[in-house]
């Protein structure tokens, strides 16, 4: 997929984004009638050498999923030349969500597919009709091609299966985004986690024939207004550990990196961006596995603070890994202004959000409040869940400071996200955010413009978070 402004040359098809028949001529609105048109969200119909796209409004979210059922008509034909029009008659709509619809749509993974559907596609966005000036509309095409590509790279990352994507191929990845946006890169292995007492990072990934990877990239600018931090969980394959995934449970577990993924994502952008924020991208890359040397149920183990935890659920894991790598990054960084934590840590946030919600977490209510507007610039979808200390009894161990897993999934997700709040500083509550990206993450179907898999949930939301401040 090729994508331009105003290309010169000429377009086999143009594609008409209509509201019940806005902006179609009499003959069209009967042609469409004729075959079943109706100008709704879902449909898509060619007449000559036009592809008629039903809409129902002019919001963002209705742009972007309508266009990419455009896309997706389209990916289907062997036309490579397709015009977009930045504006109808009617309304005039973002550029930014056209050209969302049209890259977050037409996304498919087929590297391991034998028969590849996706053909090389020349897209030109006519704007001469906007009401904003060029030098604008480059500057937000720009940015928008950024982000959309660092959303489809998440995606790639994401949907690639675990044979082909462990902890060490994390790191590659980070070096090789940390090159192409000068930012600094730094990867420790477990000798260093040993070293530094991360031992609840280190027991997850101990089992796995995989070392384990702590990736720490960093993006800084010369003055930069603030510094903020977002950690990731990279567990690039949950199989539970010894306390084993049923079978089923354990299909997609691949999609336990995508925090981590949706970090590399953020940083992925920044430069082209021009973002001036310090941001530090941290990653815990590990394979939760089974083996001799595996860590157990009734473990007691000391994270990086000094706190013990007796393990109850090898396969409540990733809460193990971000705790050490809350404590490293608030070790190694003083002046932070921000620090989210992005995972998929909980089944529970799907049952109680669903499939497409992140669960958001945390102390601060303003903080809070800018992540809802993030939500809405970005068009991902975000609620909150309250805690209280009721529930924070449930992670009461006997043995131990605290327990990993709590017996009842009552409130589950919640529970997760209290006991991460036992590995932040003082200092930092007020600063720290928890993302549970467990639904929105990655999903076996298709979903508005999201197609099978890897969704790079966390990426947009994050970035506008940033754009914001
Ligand atoms: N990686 C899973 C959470 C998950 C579930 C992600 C479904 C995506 C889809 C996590 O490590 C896990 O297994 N969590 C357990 C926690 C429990 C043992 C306390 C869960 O959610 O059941
Ligand atoms: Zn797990
Ligand atoms: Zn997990």
């Amino acid at each position: 997929m090729h994508i331009e402004l105003n290309r010169k040359e000429k377009f086999e098809i143009e594609v008409v984004l209509t509201k019940r028949f806005k902006n179609c001529t009499q003959e069209e609105k009967e042609n469409l009638r004729f075959i079943g048109f109706s100008g709704r969200e879902g449909e898509a119909e060619f007449i000559g050498k036009k592809l008629f796209v039903g809409l129902d409004g002019y919001g963002s979210e209705d742009i972007k999923i309508a266009v990419n059922y455009g896309i997706q008509k389209l990916q289907k034909t062997k036309f490579q030349n397709i015009l977009f029009r930045l504006v109808e008659s009617s309304r005039e709509y973002l550029l930014k969500d056209l050209m969302e619809g049209i890259l977050l749509g037409s996304y498919i993974f087929e590297k391991y597919k034998s028969n590849k559907i996706s053909k090389a596609k020349e897209i030109s966005i006519d704007t001469t009709h906007s009401k904003k000036d060029l030098t604008t509309l480059e500057k937000e095409f720009k940015e928008s091609l950024s982000i959309s590509k660092s959303v489809n790279m998440v995606r790639d990352i994401v949907n690639t299966p675990p044979q082909d994507f462990f902890p060490k191929t994390m790191a590659e990845k980070a070096e090789e985004i940390a090159e192409k946006n000068s930012l600094q890169c730094k990867i420790y292995g477990e000798e260093y986690l040993i070293t530094n007492g991360m031992h609840a990072m280190e027991s997850v990934g101990r089992a796995s024939v995989h070392e384990s990877q702590l990736i720490h990239l960093t993006y800084k600018p010369k003055n930069p207004k603030k510094v903020v931090v977002i950690v990731g969980k990279g567990v690039t394959y949950d199989s539970g550990g010894l306390s084993l995934k049923s079978p089923n449970a354990m299909v997609s577990m691949k999609c336990d990196k995508s925090g981590a993924c949706a970090v590399l994502g953020v940083m992925n952008s920044l430069k082209d961006l021009n973002l001036n924020i310090e941001v530090h991208g941290i990653i815990g890359a590990v394979e939760n596995m089974v083996g001799g040397d595996a860590f157990k149920p009734d473990d007691i183990i000391t994270a990086k603070n000094g706190k013990t935890v007796e393990v109850k659920s090898t396969d409540a894991e990733g809460r193990l890994v971000l705790a050490d790598v809350l404590c490293y990054a608030q070790e190694r960084i003083k002046n932070i202004d921000y620090i989210f934590d992005i995972a998929t840590l909980t089944g529970a946030t799907i049952i109680g959000l669903g499939e497409y919600t992140t669960g958001v977490m945390g102390h601060s209510k303003k903080c809070k409040k800018r992540v809802q507007k993030a939500s809405k610039s970005s068009g991902e979808l975000v609620g909150f869940l309250p805690f209280n200390r009721y529930l924070k009894k449930m992670l009461h161990s006997n043995a131990a400071d605290m327990q990993n897993s709590t017996q009842s999934k009552a409130g589950s997700a919640i529970t997760a996200a209290m006991f991460l709040d036992n590995f932040i500083e003082k200092k930092n509550k007020k600063k720290w955010l928890h993302l549970d990206i467990a639904g929105a993450s990655y999903r076996d179907k298709n979903w508005g413009y999201n197609p099978y898999g890897g969704t790079g949930a966390g990426v947009r939301l994050l970035l506008e978070f940033l754009r914001s401040l």
